[in-house]
């Protein structure tokens, strides 16, 4: 895995940066889950997803008897955009390389939320018409499965979304026992 240096300047994300985050649980896992951007508690801690989203991840993955060391878990960008803002598509292409090799060994990638997905698969479009329907990607030369679905905070507000949330983990817990 190809990890950016603790001096990493390829985009201005660098310039309001606590910590770089990189991926947490198994590194060599089968599933990997792709968040958009580290935020406050995630930047504070250079760990993903460990503050109110990681909460409502967390809970998905438990509804779904999935623990956090069943997966690897990331982020399109490993530098917190200021204000939480969305990472643009310079800030994301910068950081693709580091993203690419965390996926070298994975056959599904879960894209959660916006972001990730238009990082992944170049979707702009609504996330509904989409979300929980695999796909097959290639990235690097190599066939993966990809799973479109919910950022965790979407689901604070809408019920659906948090459906949506469990029911993915649940298809990658079913993907994860064939
Ligand atoms: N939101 C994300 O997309 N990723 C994190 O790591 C935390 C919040």
């Amino acid at each position: 895995m190809i990890v950016p240096d603790n001096n990493c300047s390829k985009c201005n994300l660098c310039r309001e940066r606590t910590n770089i985050v990189l991926p947490c649980g198994d590194l060599k896992a089968k599933v990997v889950l792709v968040g958009e951007a580290p935020g406050e508690s995630e930047d504070f801690r250079g760990i993903p997803f460990v503050g109110k989203s990681g909460q409502i991840l967390d809970s998905a993955m438990a509804a779904a008897g999935l623990k956090r060391s069943d997966v690897m878990i990331t982020n399109t960008v490993k530098c917190r955009p200021p204000k939480n803002r969305d990472p643009t598509e310079e800030e994301m292409s910068a950081c693709r390389q580091f993203l690419n090799s965390e996926l070298e060994y994975c056959s599904m990638i879960v894209g959660l939320g916006r972001s990730a997905v238009m990082d992944l698969i170049g979707y702009e479009g609504n996330l509904w018409k989409i979300a929980n329907k695999k796909m097959n990607i290639v990235i690097d030369g190599r066939e993966k499965v990809f799973l479109p679905t919910y950022h965790p905070m979407s689901c604070v507000y809408r019920k659906e979304s948090e459906v949506k949330l469990i029911e993915a983990m649940m298809i990658v817990k079913a993907f994860m026992e064939q």
